[in-house]
């Protein structure tokens, strides 16, 4: 069983009352598929209606945060050294298409690291949620990354490169290598969830590269506590704000990094 800390009590609050009105939002999109005019201004108009809402009730309990978030302007709070990082809706794309494939990320980076994070997929009611050192959950079941060596038996998770982030050359090559190599591609549309998922075990693995730290920031602490290894794909340490993410077992790490390299090789 897990305790929920004040602070993520307070974090995971503020999801809930946000996604209220969100889930609501969403029944709208699905019904604005068929419309002439498309969801597009409604689900921007979501999109920063549940960023201010998340904003005003992490204010209130901790008013000398600051902020860094997808849809508003970043604050420097009166306490400089917290803030929090959000993606108020990751996944927009499914969420304008009517696929309930979309989370909520919140994250508090404290002194440049993250300490606490949470994802929320609202449709599904599923809480993920990791503090530094105190282990990730489900809800109120821990977490523990998948056990599966073997590239054969895995599911691994991506981002394929799309408009505006196709400048990416290499993505293809490891793509084909990895697809080749593991029991299964998936690609949902939402990094915060995708590490979840590897938090999880329900993903063994997952990369993607062009991200920006609020779709991340929770997901990584995530896959951390869940006991995942976390690299840039090229290896190195960090991906926060690089935004080039591999995340997986032990194992599976090791085997997708030999496989991407080789892969950028041959190229
Ligand atoms: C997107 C999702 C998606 C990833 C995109 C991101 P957004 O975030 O995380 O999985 O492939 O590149 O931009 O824009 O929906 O917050």
């Amino acid at each position: 069983m897990s305790r929920t800390s004040p602070l993520m009590n307070v974090m995971q609050l503020a999801v809930r009352k946000a996604s209220r009105r969100l889930v609501r939002d969403f029944g709208e999109v699905e019904n604005l598929q068929v419309s002439r005019k498309g969801p597009g201004d409604f689900v921007t108009a979501a999109d920063v209606r549940t960023d201010q809402k998340l904003r005003e009730s992490l204010a209130q309990s901790r008013p000398t945060f600051g902020f860094l978030t997808e849809e508003g302007e970043d604050i420097v709070g009166e306490d400089a050294t917290r803030r929090w990082i959000i993606d108020p809706i990751d996944g927009t794309t499914n969420f304008m298409h009517g696929i309930p494939m979309f989370s909520i990320s919140i994250a508090l980076e404290e002194q440049g690291e993250v300490t606490a994070g949470l994802v929320y997929a609202p449709v599904s009611d599923e809480m993920f949620w990791a503090e530094k050192g105190q282990g990730a959950y489900l809800n109120d079941r821990r977490l523990r990354v998948s056990s599966r060596r073997n590239m054969g038996d895995a599911v691994i998770g991506t981002g394929i490169p799309h408009l505006g982030r196709a400048d990416n050359p290499g993505y293809m090559a490891e793509l084909s290598a990895i697809s080749a190599e593991c029991a299964g591609i998936r690609r949902m549309g939402s990094a915060a969830l995708d590490l979840a998922y590897v938090a999880a075990g329900r993903f063994d693995g997952f990369w993607e590269t062009g991200l920006s730290p609020w779709d991340i920031a929770a997901g990584l602490l995530l896959a951390r506590e869940a006991g995942a290894m976390v690299s840039r794909t090229d290896g190195g340490s960090d991906p926060l704000y690089t935004g080039d993410v591999l995340a997986a077992n032990e194992a599976i790490h090791g085997r997708m990094l030999r496989l991407m390299r080789q892969a950028r090789r041959e190229q």
